[in-house]
């Protein structure tokens, strides 16, 4: 599983003073947690070459999983295609979108239903999982599973965060239990503006909350 960005406890956020923040925000927000800036470099310098390197010797299908996480898998894709296109030995690169409905979420295996794609296509390819958030590790579980039924020739899983949560199934250590908005990760629609990643006050969750 390919990471992103490794941040450790002792490496803290970021006064929000010091970042362009938009007003109608300011006052929601605790930190910034990863600057838009750093997330770009290590998209662009890190992630996308190895993503190059593991999987760019055959057909890739980069696979978004809705509807978190727009601005990730954009940036990440370009990157991508830059690499991509510069090398001697280019691949297809195809983009490919599932919606995941998940249900009984208390059990220890979730159960889910894959929404309204036809995933036939992925048979052979090498599959690019891109996820902004993974939080107990279960969803993924299951929709690897699920993937496996139409005989990718390769799956790799790229999240942008993963949570340090009580609640993790167990499939990867995480890097923050702070709740987290910006760079299109929302909280009930809202922050998907902002172009930081940055740590949501509690008081905050009240004030969006629907
Ligand atoms: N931010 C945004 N979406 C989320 C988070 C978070 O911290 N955790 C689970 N979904
Ligand atoms: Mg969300």
């Amino acid at each position: 599983m390919a990471c992103g960005l490794q941040i450790k406890d002792e490496e803290s956020s970021y006064n929000k003073n010091l970042f362009c923040i938009p007003k109608h925000y300011e006052e929601d927000l605790e930190r910034v947690f990863i600057p838009h800036g750093l997330v770009l470099d290590r998209n662009g310098e890190c992630l996308a070459r190895d993503i190059i390197q593991d999987m760019g010797s055959h057909h890739i299908v980069a696979l978004r999983v809705l509807k978190g996480g727009y601005k990730f898998f954009a940036d990440l894709l370009d990157h991508i295609k830059v690499l991509n296109q510069n090398s001697d030995k280019s691949v297809p690169i195809t983009v490919d979108f599932v919606r995941i409905k998940s249900y009984c979420s208390d059990s220890p295996t979730e159960k889910i239903n894959i929404i309204g794609e036809e995933l036939s296509t992925l048979n052979g390819k090498n599959v690019l999982v891109v996820e902004d958030i993974i939080e107990t590790g279960r969803t993924m579980r299951a929709l690897l599973s699920k993937l496996k039924d139409y005989k990718p020739k390769m799956v790799k899983v790229l999240s942008l965060l993963i949570k340090r949560t009580h609640q993790s199934s167990g499939y990867k250590p995480g890097y923050t239990d702070k709740f987290v908005v910006g760079y299109a990760l929302d909280y009930n629609e809202y922050f998907r503006d902002l172009n930081h990643i940055c740590i949501l006050k509690e008081k905050a969750k009240e004030k969006y909350k629907i």
